[in-house]
């Protein structure tokens, strides 16, 4: 099973991704998680994605199509995966269908979630992650059920990211609607594109999702 999730930054993809890697064990393949590894490890890509990340701005389209080449023949991905983060663009997009053609192999469903512009700035404002397993949280939304302890992992160290402040988040939005939102038709017209009220809940969310995988795959 090969999933894209698309949305808006604070949509809720990688909420409802890693719902679905527990479910079906499939890989979840998040660039901006890939990215962010390479920021905290001070790669080359690293320097690079800093500066471009803390700008709400895409990264190179031939450096993610190589990134993701890579990703997406590792072991884990034999199952299936979800791309959650990519593509992006259309170059992404039409780079990653000419990736599986040689595969003879496809996009199962292309999952957009749909969230008004007000909701994502509360929900990004709000979320944390911890510093140890990456697990993530809001602090209205969704806290750990003991305070200041990971649900997961038992940490207690917690983490926001650089590029949640007001700024970039704008930034972030203008990015999607110029070079991301354009993917909707180029999806819609191969008939793989399913939206997915996003407003909801996230169990209510989850449920929506996994009824269309149910007929679909
Ligand atoms: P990336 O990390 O992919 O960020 P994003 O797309 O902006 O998405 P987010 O991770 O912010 O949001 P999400 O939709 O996953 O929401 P979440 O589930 O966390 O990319 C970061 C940067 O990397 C990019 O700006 C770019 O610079 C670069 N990059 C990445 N990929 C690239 C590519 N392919 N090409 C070029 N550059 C690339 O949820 C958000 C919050 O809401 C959480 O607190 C969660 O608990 C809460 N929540 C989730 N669902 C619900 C719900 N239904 N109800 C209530 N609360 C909810």
């Amino acid at each position: 099973m090969k999933i894209v999730f698309l949305g808006p930054p604070g949509a809720g993809k990688g909420t409802q991704a890693q719902i679905l890697v527990n479910k079906y064990r499939i890989a979840q393949i998040s660039t901006g998680d890939m990215l962010r590894a390479e920021v905290k490890n001070q790669t080359d890509i690293g320097k690079l994605a800093k500066s471009i990340m803390d700008a709400g701005q895409l990264l190179p389209d031939d450096l993610m199509i190589k990134m993701i080449e890579t990703r997406i023949h590792k072991n884990d991905c034999h199952n299936g995966f979800i791309l959650d983060g990519f593509p992006r663009s259309l170059g992404q997009a039409q780079a990653l269908d000419k990736m599986f053609a040689l595969q003879h192999t496809k996009i199962d469903l292309v999952l957009l979630l749909e969230v008004d512009e007000q909701v994502l700035a509360d929900r990004i404002s709000g979320r944390f992650s911890c510093a140890n397993c990456g697990a993530s949280y809001h602090k209205t939304m969704k806290q750990p059920k003991v305070k200041g302890v990971c649900d997961v992992c038992g940490a207690t160290e917690f983490v926001y990211r650089a590029d949640d402040n007001k700024e970039t988040v704008l930034a972030r939005l203008e990015t999607y609607k110029k070079q991301t939102a354009p993917l909707l038709p180029y999806y819609e017209q191969k008939k793989c594109l399913y939206r997915i009220d996003g407003m909801k809940n996230v169990n209510e969310v989850a449920k929506e999702i996994d009824q269309i995988i149910k007929n679909i795959v």
